[in-house]
Parts: structure tokens; C-alpha cells; sequence
């Protein structure tokens, strides 16, 4: 630590090896904000690394698990105006190098998702699709893989036909057609891109299948396995639940081949943690990712981008409202990010500067945690997120 001292005109001037060490130009703006008797300076840099869009909020599908069933929110498509804003406001977010189209809905129901895809692969940013895989066809792989989508995710909540029909409501063999098909266009265009992932929510009824997935996963040439616990929404999702207080087993993990062009690697399976745990790691906020809900509105997370009911690990039912910190038809992103309320926000969550409810001896009657705020004023209160827990997870 330096010593700074205020000059004669009691202005205090940041030291230029401190700049520099931290990349900042001198003309850098702060925010200046306050905490536990700390002072603390806050950069105003649009420093976005990854967009996630909601293209829609509708689907095809009705799964079992999705908490599109617990909301009251509309079914809706972004329209091209609200897309166009996002498109003229990627200028001035230098640092940003992915867009993830996904959500609560599913993105390739939009009519419109191609063209919004070229018009983000028309900026050289990367592209990560994520899809229940039902609506692939030949032309839309050709398409995706024509505008150079690199990623692409397909939710697979069981091994066995059965079970798989049990969440989604449809049939196994219709998504691992679908997957085939895109395996043979890569195959027949000589192209590694999209590569695929495969996101599994973990549960009760389907964990034995777990290594039916990993198998899946080799056979499909899929690079990784993304494993969720389920966010219940309903009293019998909460029984589906696998996490929980006490320590438990992990699930038993794997790994497979898979080929990359002239190069093999292995397969990934991304495990989600098992138990409540001190630690508390918001990755979207570490991974400076900014939501853009179907109607342009700005939340920092999945988890608080929708209203909507869900039981906390301690079995409380609790009511999340959509928080918005802007919305892109009204401003450009760089200033809702810059805003003096996000940056504050994404300060807060990354020291996780919030009670810890589920160990408080208040937490089965207290009135603010069912409605998401927390007795230490920093609202919406992060301190139940299972996403901060790493036991929910997104790709
Ligand atoms: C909401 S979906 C949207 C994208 C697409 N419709 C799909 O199903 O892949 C995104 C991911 O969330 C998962 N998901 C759905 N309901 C969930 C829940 N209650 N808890 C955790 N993950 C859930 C889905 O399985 C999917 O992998
Ligand atoms: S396909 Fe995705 S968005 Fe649609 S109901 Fe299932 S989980 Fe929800
Ligand atoms: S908000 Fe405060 S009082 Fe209420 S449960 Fe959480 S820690 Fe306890
Ligand atoms: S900790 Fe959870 S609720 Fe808070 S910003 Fe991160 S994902 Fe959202």
C-alpha cells in the first residue's frame, strides 16, 4: 500500500504507476462509494466480456423442471428494434467477445434467430447457442454453421428414453437425430464449429443415468458435460433435489475422447458443488456478463431476470422479482453498466457483501428473505442463490 496524501487544493492525485499497473487511462472516471468504513474508488469502464440474449420466453416444450412454470411473465419475442439497440450499443463494449443465446425460452423458436446470429457473428464476436435441440434441422445447422456459431449447448435430462420423456415431454431419439444430423453436416463440410456441449439437471429420478450421459456425451463427440442441480420451483421439484446442508457424495465423474479436427481431446464433465458451503462465487458477475431480457430490460443474472417462486436450500419459499437495471431501447449498454447502481451491485456480489439466511437463527419466519431483500439494506439480496453456490449452473 501507498501513502496518498491530499495536495495544497486538498485534491488527491492517483499515482501514475498505480494507473498504469492497472491499465487505467488518467482520464478514467470513478464512482466513489463507501463501505464498512472503507472509501473505495470504482472505475466507469464498460468492461462487458459476455452478453447473454433472451431472444424469446416461449418454447415448444413444457418441461417438468422449468421455472417458465412457477412465472407470470409473458411469452414474448425481443422484436428487431430492441435487437437493432443491442447491435448499436456492442460499439462501445471493447472488451466484449461472446453472446450467449439462451434463457428461459427456447432461443430457435424466435423466427428471427439466424439473422440475429449473423448480425452478432458481423462483429467477430463469439456465439454460444443454447437449445432444448428439438427444432435442428439441415437448414438451420447449415445455416449455424455457415454464420460460425462455435458453441452449441442441448439439454439432455436423462439417459434412458423414459426418463428423458419424463422431464421433457417428448422424445429421446427426436434431440439425438437432431445431434446426429448436425454431426454428419460438420462431418461432410470438414468443420469442428459448432461444437457441442450437453447440460444435465441432476435429480433424483434421473441421477443414475449420469454415466448413461457420459457415454452419450462420447458417442455424440460432445467436448463437454454441464451438470446442474434443479432450482425447485414447486414442492415436488423440491423433493427431485440432490444438494442439500450436510456433506453428501459427489457424483462420480468421467471422461472420453472426442475428436477435434486432426486432434483428439478429452471430454469435460463440469460437476456442480454438492452442499451449502461458505464460499459464495457469483460467475456472472466474475465473468462481467450482462442479461438482456426479450423485452431489452438489463439484469445482471439469469436468477433475477424473471419474477418468479422458488423453495431456498432450507425448503423456504421465496419470491424473486425481476430486478432491471435499464433497458438497451433507452440506453446504450455501456451506460446501464456504468450506472452508479450496477457498478455498485456488481461491487457488493463480488466481496458477496450479504447475510448468509441460510445459517441466520431467523431464517424461517423472516418476512424480507421470502421476498428476496436481506436486513443488511443491499437489495435484491444475493445471500440464498444457488448459482452463487455453484449448485445450480449455466453453460
Ligand atoms: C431454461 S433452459 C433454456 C434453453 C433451452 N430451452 C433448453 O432447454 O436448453 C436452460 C437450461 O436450464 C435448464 N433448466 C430448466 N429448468 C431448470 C431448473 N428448474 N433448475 C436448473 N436448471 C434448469 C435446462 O435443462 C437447460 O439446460
Ligand atoms: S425447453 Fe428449455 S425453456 Fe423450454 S420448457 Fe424446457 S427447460 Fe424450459
Ligand atoms: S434477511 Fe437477515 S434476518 Fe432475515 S433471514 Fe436473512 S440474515 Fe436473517
Ligand atoms: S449471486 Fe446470484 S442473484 Fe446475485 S447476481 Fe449472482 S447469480 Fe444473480
Amino acid at each position: 500500500m501507498k501513502p496518498l496524501k491530499p495536495d495544497s487544493q486538498n485534491k488527491i492525485i492517483l499515482p501514475a504507476e498505480f494507473l498504469q499497473r492497472r491499465h487505467l487511462d488518467p482520464q478514467t472516471d470513478f464512482w466513489l462509494n463507501e463501505r464498512e468504513g472503507d472509501l473505495i474508488l470504482h472505475p466507469r469502464l464498460p468492461d462487458v466480456h459476455k452478453l447473454y440474449i433472451e431472444a424469446t420466453t416461449s418454447c415448444n416444450l413444457s418441461c417438468q423442471t422449468c421455472i417458465r412454470h412457477s412465472w407470470t411473465d409473458p411469452n414474448a419475442h425481443m422484436d428487431n428494434k430492441t435487437f437493432q439497440s443491442i447491435l448499436n450499443s456492442l460499439d462501445d463494449l471493447p472488451l466484449l467477445d461472446r453472446v450467449v443465446f439462451t434463457s428461459f425460452g427456447e432461443p430457435l423458436v424466435h423466427a428471427g434467430l439466424l439473422d440475429m446470429i449473423a448480425g452478432i457473428r458481423a462483429r467477430g464476436l463469439g456465439v454460444t447457442l443454447g437449445s432444448n435441440g428439438l427444432l435442428l434441422n439441415e437448414k438451420n445447422i447449415r445455416e449455424l454453421v455457415r454464420l460460425g456459431v462455435d458453441n452449441i449447448i442441448v439439454s439432455i435430462d436423462g439417459g434412458k428414453p423414459e426418463t428423458y420423456e419424463g422431464v421433457r415431454g417428448t422424445q429421446l431419439s427426436r434431440v439425438l437425430e437432431n445431434i446426429r444430423l448436425m454431426n454428419r453436416i460438420k462431418q461432410e463440410l470438414g468443420v469442428v464449429y459448432p461444437v457441442l456441449g450437453i447440460e444435465f439437471v441432476a435429480m433424483r429420478s434421473n441421477q443414475d443415468e449420469l454415466q448413461d450421459l457420459i457415454q452419450l456425451a462420447s458417442q455424440l463427440n460432445a467436448a463437454r458435460l454441464v451438470v446442474s442441480h434443479v432450482l425447485p420451483y414447486s414442492r415436488e421439484m423440491e423433493e427431485e433435489k440432490l444438494y442439500g446442508y450436510g456433506l453428501r457424495e459427489g457424483f462420480k465423474t468421467g471422461s472420453w475422447p472426442v475428436h477435434s479436427d486432426a486432434w483428439m481431446r478429452w471430454g469435460v464433465i463440469e460437476l456442480p458443488r454438492m452442499h451449502w458451503g461458505a464460499e459464495r462465487r457469483c460467475r456472472f458477475v466474475q465473468d462481467r456478463s450482462i442479461v438482456v431480457g426479450w423485452d431489452g430490460g438489463i439484469s445482471p443474472c439469469y436468477a433475477l431476470s424473471h419474477s418468479y417462486q422458488y423453495f431456498a436450500i432450507d425448503g423456504i419459499a421465496k419470491q424473486v422479482e425481476r430486478y432491471v437495471l435499464g433497458n438497451v431501447r433507452e440506453t446504450p449498454l455501456a451506460e446501464i453498466w456504468m450506472s452508479e447502481e450496477y457498478t455498485r451491485f456488481r461491487s457488493d456480489v463480488r466481496v458477496f457483501h450479504f447475510p448468509s439466511c441460510p445459517d441466520c437463527d431467523l431464517r424461517e419466519t423472516c418476512d424480507l428473505r421470502a421476498s428476496n431483500q436481506g436486513c443488511w439494506g443491499l437489495n435484491p439480496s444475493c445471500a440464498d442463490c444457488l448459482w452463487a453456490q455453484d449448485i445450480v449452473r449455466c453453460p
